[in-house]
């Protein structure tokens, strides 16, 4: 690529809906994983990022918990997001967080793909969930709306391949593209203390490519890239745009939702991460005092 050419960049996907709807299972069986059998009682407790070869090119994936306790990361998946996978469990239907979902969506503008799930089940009524979705203003194409609904099974796999092929679809029409060759720029998604290796940061490159060695500013942190891990706990060296990758390095743990972007000058960077830190430490003080 040459300096600062926009190319076609892998879409986005946020996994979303109601808790124990089969999320993490649907990435599992996309990526051939066992994600969700390892959980702590079945609950994503955090965004997972992966991304994924399909035989029209590479797709990202994010997926977020469906309990109510993580509203904050499904809005934050939702900002981060160029498509939703809306998934609602045949068998339960519309529920209070699969609404929650439609909100985000909704407020973030990006198209949905509702996938319903578990149509493998006895009791399973995909006619019910698409009355239950139309009453939510989720129209499918059949009822005139422009919404792509999608019957699947995350245990057998059925319809899984047309599930990909909507997304894919819907990818097409927003002719996604970033810059290659730059300073990358993205997204925390998520951050934590880590007992060995200190702070580390889930981020999604946007725009640009990240390397080892660069120079981050994120929120009102700052560091140098000292290692890059891809999804799976190996090592490598750069992540262009819409690749999520964890990263070590940072002076501070990051607010998960805040905007990274690689800076030439570390004094720079350093600067501006104390001016940040400095300013939310005095409005913190002026809350409390007032
Ligand atoms: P949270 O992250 O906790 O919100 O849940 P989730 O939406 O990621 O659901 P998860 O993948 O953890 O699945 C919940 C339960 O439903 C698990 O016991 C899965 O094995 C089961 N399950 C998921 N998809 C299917 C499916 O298509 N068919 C059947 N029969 N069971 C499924
Ligand atoms: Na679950
Ligand atoms: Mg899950």
């Amino acid at each position: 690529a040459q300096a600062g050419e926009s190319l076609p960049r892998a879409p986005v996907v946020t996994v979303m809906g109601h808790v124990d709807h089969g999320k993490t299972s649907l990435l599992d069986y996309i990526r051939r994983a066992k994600v969700a059998a390892g959980e702590a009682g079945g609950i994503t407790q955090h965004i997972g990022a992966y991304h994924v070869e399909t035989p029209r090119g590479m797709v990202s994936f994010l997926d977020t918990p469906g309990h109510e306790a993580f509203t904050a990361m499904r809005a934050r998946g939702a900002q981060a997001t160029d498509i939703v996978i809306l998934v609602v469990a045949a068998d339960d239907g519309v529920m209070p967080q699969t609404k929650e979902a439609i909100k985000h969506a909704k407020a973030a503008g990006v198209p949905i793909v509702v996938a319903i799930n578990k149509i493998d089940k006895p009791d399973a009524s995909p006619d019910r969930v698409k009355q239950e979705l139309v009453a939510e203003e989720v129209v499918p194409e059949e009822y005139g709306g422009d919404v792509p609904f999608v019957p699947v099974s995350a245990k057998t796999g059925e319809g899984i391949d047309a599930l990909l092929e909507q997304v894919l679809l819907q990818a097409e029409v927003l002719e996604l593209k970033a810059p290659v060759d730059a300073a990358a720029k993205g997204l925390v998604i998520e951050a934590q203390l880590d007992k060995g290796r200190g702070p580390v940061a889930t981020v999604l490159v946007q725009s640009g490519t990240l390397k080892t060695g660069d120079v981050v500013l994120a929120g009102s942190t700052y560091g140098r890239v000292r290692a890059m891990l891809d999804e799976d706990g190996k090592p490598i060296k750069t992540a262009g745009p819409s690749i999520p990758v964890e990263i070590q390095g940072l002076t501070e743990v990051p607010q998960a939702g805040d905007e990274f972007m690689v800076m030439a000058d570390e004094r720079r960077a350093r600067e501006i991460a104390t001016y940040r830190a400095g300013k939310f430490r005095n409005t913190k003080l002026a809350k409390q005092q007032a």
